[in-house]
C-alpha cells in the first residue's frame, strides 16, 4: 500500500500534463504563400467572319480597379458596344461562343458608370477614320485577380452602339471582333 501511492500519484500527474497538453489549440499552420498578383493582361482582337477589326486591349491592375487601354483598326466610324463576355472562347465564326456579358454578381445590364451593372459592361468605344483608341480608362468594377477576375474571359467589339439600357445586351448587335484576355508581359 505504502509503495503503490507514490506510483499512482506519479501516473495521475502525468495524465494531467498530457490532458493539459491536448487541451491547447493546435499550432497555426504556416500560411500558404500568396499567389503573385497579376498586374497586366492583354486581349488581341481578331475579326469575326466578314469583318475587319483588329487590335489590342490591355488591362493594368491598379489599387482601385483596372486601367483599360485599346487600339483598334478596321472599325466603321461611330460608337461600338465594348464588353467583357463570359467565355474566352473564340471558336464560333460569329463570336457567339463568348456567351453573354461577364456577370458574376448576377446584375442587370447597364453602362460603365453605373454601380449596378455587369462586371463586363465597358460601354462603348468610338471609332473615327483612323480607328478607335481608349487611353487608361479606369474601371473600378474590373479586377485581374480574385473570384471576379476577368482573366481568360472574352472581349467583344460590337457592330452597334450599346444603349446602356436594353436587357441583357444593350442592343449592340453583331459581334465584329473578339479577343481572349491573357497574361501580359509587364
Ligand atoms: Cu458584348
Ligand atoms: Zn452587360
Amino acid at each position: 500500500m505504502s509503495v503503490t501511492i507514490p506510483y499512482k500519484k506519479y501516473i495521475s500527474l502525468s495524465a494531467l500534463v498530457v490532458l493539459f497538453g491536448c487541451a491547447q489549440p493546435p499550432p497555426e499552420p504556416a500560411p500558404m504563400p500568396a499567389a503573385p498578383e497579376l498586374r497586366k493582361a492583354i486581349a488581341v482582337i481578331s475579326p469575326t467572319e466578314g469583318n475587319e477589326v483588329r487590335g489590342t486591349v490591355t488591362f493594368t491592375q491598379g489599387t482601385d480597379g483596372v486601367e483599360v487601354s485599346a487600339v483598334l483598326m478596321g472599325l466603321p466610324a461611330g460608337e461600338h458596344g465594348f464588353h467583357i463576355h463570359q467565355y474566352g472562347d473564340a471558336s464560333a465564326t460569329d463570336g457567339t461562343s463568348a456567351g453573354g456579358h461577364f456577370n458574376p454578381m448576377n446584375k442587370a445590364h447597364s453602362g460603365p458608370e453605373s454601380e449596378e451593372r455587369h462586371v463586363g459592361d465597358l460601354g462603348n468605344i468610338t471609332a473615327g477614320e483612323a480607328g478607335a483608341t481608349m487611353h487608361n480608362k479606369r474601371d473600378t468594377h474590373l479586377s485581374l485577380n480574385g473570384p471576379n477576375s476577368i482573366l481568360g474571359r472574352g472581349v467583344i467589339i460590337h457592330a452597334l452602339a450599346d444603349d446602356l439600357t436594353s436587357q441583357p445586351t444593350g442592343a449592340a448587335g453583331a459581334r465584329l471582333g473578339i479577343g481572349v484576355i491573357g497574361v501580359a508581359k509587364e
